[in-house]
């Protein structure tokens, strides 16, 4: 059971966590939440994930043209699906004021905003059309999520019509466990992000268990002047693609 219960279990993480690259951005998600401490999980759902990680709850990184920022949507009540509370909206508003539109502004949060195409058993983050539209106002370019274990590139404007330019949408599926689902059923799975001053490349990346090793299995290419088209091209001598995987 992987829950914020056990000191075993948080020691195991901040120990895999010290073996990663610095820059590191944590954000959490609904796992870091208390499972069996009833009164913590309501009233302190992130004491122990901060004692324990030792993270600010909304990171930052700067980097040459672009800025991250990570955000909490776990929460302590029974119910599947984040949210951002109304603090954590100040909080954001508040931090994404520092930054202009001249560099690249991506966002982390730990739940999906909206379900890829096809995948609509899982509830989405709770209030998902106000908070793409504050994404929108934040002018942030590209929103990190996961949750649901299952890789996407998409826009939010896609399923949201009343916004103007909307975010694009770079869901991970699982890296480090087996709990891949729908097309990449037991399969692990990463992006990866190449940003330069015209454009953010999101290239997916799937374990392939014939080669053992990561394939990349296309390469989503976001422009700065219309990141609202998505250009999606394959990559030459990729041998295993999501459909097949799904076979
Ligand atoms: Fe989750």
């Amino acid at each position: 059971m992987q829950r914020a219960d056990s000191s075993r279990q948080w020691r195991m993480i901040r120990e895999f966590i010290a073996k990663l690259p610095q820059p590191q951005l944590i954000v959490p998600g609904n796992h870091d939440v208390p499972l069996y401490n009833v009164i913590n999980r309501i009233l302190r759902p992130m004491t122990t994930y901060q004692r324990e990680i030792g993270v600010p709850l909304n990171p930052v990184i700067e980097l040459p043209g672009a800025v991250i920022i990570g955000g909490v949507t776990a929460h302590g009540l029974t119910i599947d699906g984040g949210m951002l509370s109304k603090r954590q909206r100040r909080t954001l508003t508040e931090l994404w004021s520092r930054y202009d539109d001249t560099r690249w502004k991506l966002m982390v949060l730990h739940h999906q905003l909206v379900n890829p195409p096809g995948y609509q058993h899982r509830a989405t983050m709770r209030d998902s059309v106000g908070v793409a539209h504050l994404l929108e106002q934040w002018g942030v370019d590209v929103l990190l999520c996961g949750h649901i274990h299952v890789s996407h590139v998409g826009q939010t404007a896609d399923s949201i019509p009343t916004l103007q330019h909307g975010t694009v949408i770079c869901q991970s599926g699982t890296t480090t466990s087996r709990r891949g689902k729908s097309r990449e059923r037991g399969a692990q799975s990463y992006n990866l992000l190449s940003i330069s001053d015209t454009a953010i490349d999101i290239t997916p990346h799937v374990y392939t268990a014939a080669t053992a090793q990561f394939t990349p299995t296309a390469i989503y290419t976001v422009r700065r002047r219309d990141r609202r088209s998505i250009e999606q091209r394959s990559v030459e001598g990729v041998a295993a693609s999501l459909d097949r995987i799904a076979e």
